[in-house]
């Protein structure tokens, strides 16, 4: 979604601004804009493209003032035009604003503005709270009540920072991320700690209905009755704030090959999270695991593997669907929520509606400061670092990696010992990718991609569709191996590619058969298997495992090579691809 960033302190304003901007560039993507504060003028830049692009067009990081606001925009309400990049202003220009989110009924609240002479600039639903500023300012010369009094008439969900007139930055949040950063010479408000974590290390995670002001160095923060509220200062840790891209072109790449050490890290967990986590999951009465995109396909093979080594069952639901399908729940269950951010919509409206019913609300996550980690109960760490490239890839293997290791613990130490083997495993995937490259060179003009896989591969079958569709636009599929005799067969015809996820398991011989049901057809089949057959046209090998469960792992970095060098083939930018974000904050 869109990333927003706020600065005053004793430096230059601009050059930080577009600094914080390209750190947290994976949030959105398609329009860049700042407003600086000087001499008590508020000047704005702004345009569509990429922040390196747009600073370059319009010299952002020259802009003069120490004070001022920025944003990244992932269009909602509105096309991607230059108008409508943030930051807003209202009539007068005293006021700017920038903003993620989306304002449920700024259709009404622009209709009462225009009414009382509003002019509007943008299409936005953004920019109705630079007009409200205005008219609560106006009011009153009071920044806090006009701040209190705007946030009372929004609706939806938002996170905004203004800069007003005399160079004071507010904040609010209401189910969008808000952090402020608190460095030596000044304050951050930011959508991410991204944005400032090159500068400071210590972080006030502000809550839903937060709102806070930065006048003359000094910090205020209250709720939207006035009340004054005080948060600990949080000591955020460095590492969050690496996303160097390092040797290799893309983050996306860097991501899949960083795969061969954060198999191991997302394993080491804090012993004593860990009991807590598996005990309150022990207890449960029913179990539900949510999750959106590829943190859901994690959620299906922690399901699996419950039942299969556990002996529990579990009730998997897509984030999106929990509102018509978690009624049941009360407070002997547990929701386990799967997010790589930590600050997916859809997710935390389930542990809304999770901890509504009084259930306990574990999960899986990667940033640690998000959102999700503190609304729950208990939660374990991915521990892949920063994830940039928009599309899930060491965050996903991370998520496989704990359920293994939660799994294990379950089923008191029944899958096999020599954990390390799946890293090992990876490396070697990783270093012998020529036969990848061959497949993603012939399927380069493919209109449709089937991907089949029976049990845990079933999940990977799907996980490998994702990722084909987000980073080389391509319809793919993924498809229950036994399903196809009930109705997908029908598809299969020459210049249809399947590619059948089959390594030497007790699904084996099944998806063999159904690989020569295609073959008959003539469609073209890559089998990605630790044992190559004739029935494959090409064959993508990974390597053997003694330990069957541990396959998805190894299964689904093939695909997500496949896809990078597809999207290669196509000229797609596999890091930002179009229309997507990487942290999904709105419905
Ligand atoms: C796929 C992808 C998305 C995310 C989904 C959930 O490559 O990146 O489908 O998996 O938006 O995001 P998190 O895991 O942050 O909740």
């Amino acid at each position: 979604m869109c990333s927003i960033i706020g600065y005053k302190g004793k430096n230059a304003a601009a050059p930080i601004l577009v600094d914080s901007l390209k750190r947290m560039e994976y949030r959105g993507y398609d329009s860049v804009g700042v407003a600086t504060f000087d001499s008590g003028n508020i000047l704005v830049r702004k345009g569509t493209g990429k922040v390196i692009e747009v600073n370059r067009n319009l010299n952002i990081d020259q802009m003069s003032g120490k004070i001022g606001i920025g944003h990244t925009r992932w269009a909602t309400h509105g096309g991607v035009t230059d108008k409508n990049a943030h930051p807003h202003s209202a009539c007068k220009n005293n006021i700017a604003v920038v903003h993620n989110g989306i304002i449920e009924n700024y259709k009404e609240l622009k209709q009462e503005l225009i009414e009382v002479g509003h002019t509007f600039a943008s299409e936005t639903d953004s920019e109705v709270i630079a007009h409200l500023l205005e008219i609560h300012f106006s009011s009153g010369n009071n920044i806090k009540q006009a701040m209190i009094d705007t946030c009372k008439r929004l609706k939806g969900n938002y996170a905004f920072v203004a800069v007003f007139q005399d160079g004071t930055i507010c904040g609010a949040r209401y189910e969008e991320p808000l952090v402020i950063g608190v460095a030596n010479d000044g304050y951050f408000v930011s959508s991410d700690v991204l944005g400032f974590l090159q500068y400071t290390d210590k972080a006030i995670f502000l809550e839903n209905g937060d709102i806070c002001i930065v006048d003359n160095s000094k910090l205020e923060i209250f709720d939207f009755e006035g009340r004054p509220i005080a948060h600990p200062i949080t000591q955020v840790a460095w590492e969050l704030g690496d996303i160097d891209k390092g040797k290799y072109a893309h983050y996306t790449l860097k991501e899949i090959n960083d795969q061969r050490l954060t198999v191991v890290h997302a394993g080491r967990q804090d012993e004593a999270t860990m009991e807590k986590f598996c005990n309150i999951l022990a207890s449960a009465k029913d179990i539900y695991i949510t999750g959106s995109g590829t943190s859901y396909h994690s959620a299906l093979i922690f399901k699996h593997m419950l039942a299969r080594f556990g002996k529990i069952r579990a009730e998997t639901v897509m984030s999106s669907e929990s509102q018509y399908a978690l009624a049941s729940m009360d407070s002997n269950s547990v929701l386990v929520a799967i997010s790589q951010s930590g600050e997916t919509a859809d997710v935390l409206d389930s542990v809304r509606l999770a901890k509504n019913q009084g259930a306990n609300v574990l999960s899986i996550v990667n940033v640690t400061t998000s959102s999700l980690a503190r609304a729950s109960d208990a939660y374990l760490s991915t521990n892949c670092g920063p994830e940039i490239g928009v599309a899930a890839t060491k965050s996903f293997t991370g998520q496989l990696a704990l359920i293994y290791n939660v799994t294990d613990r379950l089923c008191k130490n029944c899958l096999e010992t020599e954990k390390a083997e799946f890293a090992v495993a990876v490396e070697n995937i990783i270093a012998n990718q020529a036969s990848i490259i061959k497949v993603a060179e012939q399927m380069k003009d493919a209109s449709d991609i089937y991907l089949l896989g029976r049990s845990l591969h079933y999940p990977i079958a799907l996980e490998g569709a994702l990722k084909l569709k987000e980073l080389a636009y391509v319809h793919a599929e993924g498809i229950a191996a036994g399903e196809l005799k009930h109705g997908p067969l029908a598809l299969m015809e020459k210049n249809t590619f399947v590619i059948m996820i089959n390594p030497r398991d007790a699904t084996f011989n099944d998806t063999i058969s159904n690989a020569h049901e295609i073959k008959a057809r003539g469609a073209t089949v890559i089998g990605i298997s630790d044992r190559k057959d004739d029935v494959y046209d090409y064959w993508i090998e990974i390597p053997h495992l003694k330990e069957e469960a541990y396959y998805p792992i190894v299964e689904v970095i093939p695909l997500q090579i496949l896809a990078y060098q597809l999207a290669l083939a196509k000229n797609a930018d596999p890091d930002y691809p179009r229309n997507l974000a990487k942290s999904v904050t709105v419905r």
